[in-house]
């Protein structure tokens, strides 16, 4: 297999930063008569697969959106089963995604999240923060206008502190009170079960992503399928409101 360092060098380049919508788990279970829950179990072996073809592809951040803010609105049995696959993961997970070179992180509101959850997440980003071969970001009790919100309050009380001057406030300085500081902005978007929105996804970081909507509902997402939204990636004209 080729090293990380040689695919990365690779012409076309895969894109720095590959961020995902992951939905359809339910369609998927309705679909063959199965619960909400059997899908996002199978959402969860997909996840297995995509980090993995990250890794093989070069691709150097992945950020997955795993439970938005306005998640919390689901009944509350579908929430407690997809917290348990999410302790599950984090419990079963580390030491692999460890071994494989996978640097974990998560953004969101970590206050609404159960404890042990909360300490799950804060041992995975310990354990991991030496890793260079995949970034992997879990969007997890997250909203991007909450995001926003934060770090315009964030801004303001060191404005009011007299620590930053307000003539000095510009793009970089907003990037930076964001809880993905020092991350790059996502190169290409992919949302998964045909629906076409970014539904509150990092708002601010995706100003000139590359946005893929494919049909195919998440747990039937396959390595393949990634590579394929590379590839149309690759075939799309980036110019960031320049001329071509
Ligand atoms: C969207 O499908 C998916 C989610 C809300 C949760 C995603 C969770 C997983 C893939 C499980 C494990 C996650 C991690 C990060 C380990 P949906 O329920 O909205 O599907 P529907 O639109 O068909 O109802």
């Amino acid at each position: 297999m080729k090293s990380v360092s040689s695919l990365r060098e690779t012409t076309p380049p895969p894109p720095v930063h590959v961020a995902i919508i992951m939905d359809g788990n339910g369609r998927w279970a309705q679909g063959r008569g199965r619960s909400r829950i059997e899908g996002h179990r199978r959402g969860m072996e997909t996840v297995r697969e995509v980090v993995k073809g990250s890794i093989e592809l070069g691709v150097e951040y992945l950020t997955l959106y795993g439970f938005s803010i306005e998640n919390w609105k689901r009944p509350a049995a579908e929430i407690s089963s997809l917290m348990g696959l999410l302790r599950l993961y984090l419990r079963q997970e580390i030491k692999a995604l460890d071994q494989r070179g996978v640097r974990m992180r998560f953004i969101g509101q970590r206050p609404l999240l159960a404890d042990d959850i909360v300490s799950l997440i804060e041992e995975a980003e310990e354990q991991t923060k030496g890793n260079t071969a995949l970034n992997l970001v879990v969007a997890l009790s997250y909203g991007a206008r909450q995001e926003i919100t934060a770090a315009v309050q964030s801004v303001a009380r060191r404005v009011a502190s007299g620590e930053l001057d307000d003539s000095t406030i510009d793009e970089t300085v907003i990037s930076q009170h964001l809880e993905t500081a020092g991350m790059p902005d996502p190169d290409l978007v992919i949302r998964t079960s045909g629906e076409q929105r970014i539904s509150n996804f990092l708002l601010w970081q995706v100003a000139y992503a590359e946005l893929v909507f494919i049909d195919t509902l998440w747990p039937d997402f396959s390595q393949e399928d990634l590579r394929d939204a590379i590839n149309e990636y690759h075939r799309r004209d980036r110019r960031y409101g320049a001329t071509g």
